[in-house]
């Protein structure tokens, strides 16, 4: 058994009430604050760059970096919207944060937004979660009675408004641009890039876009310095990550460790494969990135380690699945998903993954067509890199990696339905009766 658990975010969940400012601060809560605010916001922003920090919302883009972007001769006012819009099958991770310690997240937003010089921030949460939003709204009432928001923060002179917003609950407004146009009541489309938001974001004005975890990283950097944080991680990937382990798992949950740490030794620490089973794909960071097999579980779970597999790390929301499972009927569901969730903009992927959910539909019942897999490959072919943003990409990122990994087993879809080549009573976890 590998030890490498490093909690820092998750440090405090198993405490009594650790969603309260109380017990937050008896955990060292806001010391990161004060700190902040003893020092510069462009010391604060080199600082975050010099650490390291890369946005932990799936493309992995350095967070100083981001907010060093914008321009602060811009005579409009300057916002922060964190992303908690968590929609991602399989990503689960920023919800549990903001559930158990969202005052990591509001001191973590409260630097930021000092950081850019923004007085105006919003926490964008997705819309059906109520607990979250509830559990994040009371810690910002908190934070305003303690004098840790609004005028004159800790008397500093610094003033911020923080405003918690409920999504309607649509995958595509984790998307930054869609997310800043459901913001301002537009419909929640990608918008056309450049501008960038950090030269005309919200409202056309410079706008700094960051994930829930991104951002309450942030208050450890400034409590204890970017050597700690450098001191975990790789060269490029710096500092620990919450990974989120579901499915086919003996102890799913969230583990907290470096980034670098390997699929193999992470899989450990949640007691491996349930019990009597062996490991047949995994995804590395939720359903839009390309599976991997049992034959990859060295691969380090960092940036670059799963670029060089042809995947990502995405949200590090690991999906096992074991030898029960058909690779057939995964793959379906997936396209099902990213087929209700495509927002309908553009046509390579408003019109493909409706015929990709058809084909698989008919490979699943073993009705495929001769010819239909490589049907799959060409119609992923033609919406992968030909459509307006990321969710495209994502949505055939499971057909062609399952198809490369497994086709073989789609070809059973010719003669034979799934639920009789791979029983669906076999992988279920949880109900006695499964249906097709
Ligand atoms: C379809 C789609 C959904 C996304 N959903 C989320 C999300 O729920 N949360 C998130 O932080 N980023 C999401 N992203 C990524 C964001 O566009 C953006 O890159 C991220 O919020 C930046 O934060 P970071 O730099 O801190 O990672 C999504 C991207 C796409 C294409
Ligand atoms: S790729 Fe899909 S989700 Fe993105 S803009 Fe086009 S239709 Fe909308």
């Amino acid at each position: 058994m590998t030890d490498t658990l490093t909690p820092v975010l998750t440090r405090n969940w198993g405490t009594d009430r650790s969603w309260t400012l109380d017990a937050y601060r008896a955990q060292g809560g806001y010391a990161g604050l004060k700190q902040a605010l003893t020092m510069s916001p462009k010391a604060v922003t080199d600082l975050v760059k010099d650490a390291g920090l890369r946005g932990r919302g799936g493309a992995g883009f350095p967070t100083g970096l981001k907010w060093s972007f914008v321009p602060q001769d811009n005579p409009n006012p300057k916002y922060l919207v964190v992303n908690g819009d968590e929609s991602e099958p399989g990503t689960c991770k920023d919800i549990p944060l903001m559930m158990a310690s969202p005052h990591t997240l509001v001191e973590g937003v409260i630097i930021s937004a000092y950081a850019i010089n923004a007085h105006t921030a919003f926490i964008y949460i997705r819309g059906e979660v109520a607990h979250p939003i509830r559990r994040v709204r009371a810690a910002v009432r908190e934070a305003y009675a303690a004098g840790l928001l609004g005028a004159n923060i800790l008397g500093s002179g610094y003033d911020l408004e923080l405003i918690v917003h409920a999504g309607a609950g649509a995958y595509i407004c984790g998307e930054e641009t869609a997310l800043l146009n459901s913001l301002a009541g537009l419909r929640g489309q990608p918008r056309l890039r450049p501008p960038f938001p950090a030269v005309a974001g919200l409202y056309a004005s410079p706008t700094v876009i960051n994930n829930v975890e991104s951002i309450a990283t942030v208050p450890s950097i400034l409590a204890y310095g970017k050597d700690w944080f450098q001191s975990m991680g790789t060269e490029k990937s710096k500092g620990f990550t919450i990974y989120s382990l579901s499915g086919h798992v003996a102890r799913p949950g969230q583990y907290e460790a470096p980034l670098g740490i390997t699929m193999r030794e992470l899989l450990e620490l949640a007691g491996g494969v349930r019990a009597g089973h062996t490991l047949k794909f995994f995804t590395p960071g939720g359903s839009s990135t390309p599976i991997l097999t049992a034959a990859d579980l060295d691969v380090t779970l960092d940036y670059e380690g799963l670029a060089a597999k042809g995947t990502m790390l995405g949200t590090k929301a690991m999906q096992i699945f074991d030898e029960t499972v058909s690779v057939v009927r995964t793959t379906r569901r997936w396209v099902d998903f990213y087929k209700h969730e495509s927002c309908g903009k553009c046509t390579p992927c408003r019109e493909g993954t409706w015929w990709l959910a058809q084909i698989l539909a008919r490979l699943e019942a073993g009705e495929g067509e001769p010819g239909d897999v490589d049907k799959l490959v060409s119609v992923a072919s033609s919406i992968g890199g030909r459509s307006f943003c990321p969710l495209a990409d994502g949505a055939v990122a499971c057909v062609t990696s399952a198809v490369k990994h497994f086709r073989e087993e789609f070809e059973v879809g010719y003669t034979t339905p799934a639920w009789e080549h791979l029983p669906y009573a076999q992988s279920t976890l949880f109900a006695k009766e499964v249906r097709p």
